[in-house]
C-alpha cells in the first residue's frame, strides 16, 4: 500500500464541505439561478471563496427525482456572461441539451430558459454550464442529479460525493486568468485544492454498515484516482448506467465528468477508521476520514445484486455498422503541423494564436458542417485514436456508447471515456436520439482549445 499523508494538496486544508439540502423534484418548476456567491470552500482559517454557483452554493441544489418523472428547471442568469445548462449523461430531447450555438441560444444576463426533461434512466448524473465551460464550471456552475430507481437497493445510507479540484490563491480565491496557454496545451487547468464534498456527512460509521456512494468528478481537467480503506465494496454503476457485472472496488479512476456508484460495507472494527484517499504519483492523500464506532449488524450482508438495467439499447453486434474515425491530435509534445479552423487551414502557430491547440480529425473547434450525418437507428462506431501526449475524457452527448471488445462483446454503457495517450479504442452506439449532438473532450480546457465536434442524427 502507498504512503498516506494526512493533508490535502493545499497546505493546511482538510476539506469537508456539506452541500446544500437537496431539492426534491415535483411537478412544479425548479429554479436554478446562476449567480456569484461566496462559500466556505476551504477551512475556517481561510476566507470564503467567491464562486459562481446555482442558487448560491457549490455544488448547486441536488436534484432528486424518480425514474420516469418529468421535471422542469428554469435557468435564470444573474452572471456577467451568457450561460446555459447541460444535463450530463441524461438522454434528453435535443432542444433541451443546453449547447449554445447548436441546440439553443446562450441565455444572456437577466434572461431565462426553461428546460423540460423526461427522466428515462435512473442513476447518478450531473448538470453544468455549457457556455465558456472551462471557466464557468471551474467557478462552480454545476450540481448533481440523482434519479432514483423504483427498486433502489437496500442500503443504510445513500451519499453523493463530489470530487473537485480548484486552483486557489493564498486567500482561497479562484486564480485567474482562465485560458492559460500552458494549461490548455498540457493536462489542462489543474488545481491545488482537491476535495470531496458529501451531501450528508456521516459523523461516524459502524461496522457492517452498507452505504451507497455516488462519486461525481466535476473537475474541469483533473483525473481523480481514489480508493477507500476500511471497507469492501463493488462498483455497481458507471456514468449512471448499471453494470451487468459488479466490479470489485479497488482504485477507482474517474476522468472529468465520469461518475461511479459504489456499494460498500464497512469492514473496519470499532475504533478503526474509513479513509477516502486521493492517489497521486504513488502518494496517497487522505481527503476524508471517518471514525468507526459500534456495529450496524453482527454480520455482513450478502453481496448486492446488480441494479435493474436502464431502458437503453444494448449492442449485440457491430456487423454492418458505420465507422467514424476520431483522431485526436495536437497539444504540447504532439506532432500536429496544421489544422482546419473556421473553414481555414492554419499552421500550428496560427492555430495557437487563435487559442486552438487540439484537433479532432484535423479540425479545431466546432465545424460548420457536422462531422457526419446518420439516419435514425443506425449503429455508429467511433474509432478513437489518441495521437497526443495527454489523456482525453471523450464525452458523447445524447446517449451512451459501449466499447467494442473482441468476439462481439461490449463494455458497459458510458457517456465519458478516458482515452490514454497512444490508445486506439472503438465505441459504438445506436443513433436513436434525433438532433445535433456534440462529442468532445471533457477536459474542459482542451474542449475550449479545440477538441470538439458534432454530428446529426435523423
Ligand atoms: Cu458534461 Cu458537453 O458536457
Ligand atoms: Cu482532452
Amino acid at each position: 500500500m502507498r504512503n498516506i499523508h494526512r493533508r490535502t494538496l493545499l497546505k493546511g486544508a482538510v476539506a469537508t464541505v456539506i452541500m446544500p439540502a437537496f431539492t426534491r423534484a415535483s411537478t412544479s418548476e425548479i429554479l436554478l439561478r446562476a449567480k456569484p456567491a461566496s462559500v466556505q470552500l476551504v477551512d475556517a482559517d481561510h476566507p470564503q471563496t467567491q464562486i459562481w454557483g446555482y442558487n448560491g452554493g457549490v455544488p448547486g441544489p441536488q436534484i432528486r427525482a424518480v425514474q420516469g418523472d418529468q421535471i422542469a428547471l428554469r435557468l435564470s442568469n444573474d452572471l456577467v456572461q451568457p450561460t446555459s445548462v447541460h444535463w450530463h449523461g441524461l438522454r434528453v430531447k435535443n432542444s433541451m441539451d443546453g449547447v449554445p450555438g447548436i441546440t439553443q441560444k446562450a441565455v444572456l444576463t437577466g434572461e431565462e430558459f426553461l428546460y423540460q426533461l423526461n427522466l428515462r434512466d435512473a442513476g447518478t448524473f450531473w448538470y453544468h454550464s455549457h457556455n465558456r465551460s472551462a471557466e464557468q464550471v471551474a467557478r462552480g456552475l454545476y450540481g448533481v442529479m440523482v434519479i432514483v430507481e423504483p427498486d433502489a437497493p437496500d442500503v443504510d445510507r445513500d451519499i453523493v460525493v463530489v470530487l473537485d479540484d480548484w486552483r486557489l490563491d493564498e486567500v482561497a480565491q479562484i486564480s485567474e486568468p482562465f485560458g492559460n496557454l500552458h494549461d490548455h496545451s498540457h493536462a489542462g487547468r489543474l488545481g491545488n485544492f482537491i476535495h470531496a464534498m458529501f451531501d450528508s456527512l456521516p459523523a461516524q460509521m459502524a461496522t457492517n454498515e452498507r452505504l451507497r456512494l455516488r462519486f461525481v468528478n466535476t473537475a474541469t481537467d483533473r483525473i481523480m484516482p481514489i480508493s477507500l480503506r476500511g471497507v469492501s465494496g463493488w462498483v455497481v454503476a458507471r456514468d449512471g448506467m448499471p453494470l451487468k457485472k459488479l466490479e470489485p472496488l479497488g482504485i477507482l479512476t474517474l476522468g472529468p465528468a465520469e461518475r461511479a456508484d459504489v456499494i460498500i460495507d464497512v469492514t473496519a472494527e470499532h475504533d478503526g477508521e474509513v479513509l477516502l484517499i486521493f492517489h497521486d504519483r504513488n502518494q496517497g492523500y487522505v481527503l476524508n476520514d471517518f471514525r468507526v464506532s459500534g456495529a450496524a449488524a453482527t454480520v455482513r450482508r450478502p453481496k448486492p445484486t446488480p441494479l435493474s438495467p436502464n431502458p437503453i439499447e444494448t449492442l449485440v453486434s457491430v456487423a454492418g455498422a458505420r465507422t467514424i474515425p476520431l483522431r485526436m491530435q495536437g497539444g504540447a509534445m504532439g506532432d500536429l503541423q496544421e489544422g482546419l479552423y473556421k473553414g481555414k487551414m492554419l499552421s500550428m502557430r496560427d492555430l495557437v494564436g487563435q487559442g486552438q491547440i487540439w484537433t479532432l480529425n484535423g479540425e479545431a473547434g466546432l465545424p460548420v458542417e457536422p462531422l457526419f450525418e446518420t439516419p435514425l437507428h443506425a449503429t455508429i462506431v467511433f474509432e478513437m485514436r489518441n495521437d497526443t501526449a495527454f489523456a482525453h475524457a471523450m464525452h458523447l452527448h445524447g446517449t451512451h456508447f459501449q466499447e467494442v471488445l473482441p468476439n462481439d462483446t461490449f463494455g458497459p454503457h458510458k457517456d465519458t471515456v478516458l482515452i490514454q495517450p497512444g490508445e486506439a479504442r472503438d465505441f459504438a452506439f445506436v443513433a436513436d436520439n434525433p438532433g445535433k449532438w456534440l462529442i468532445h473532450c471533457h477536459m474542459l480546457s482542451h474542449q475550449s482549445a479545440g477538441m470538439k465536434t458534432w454530428f446529426r442524427v435523423g
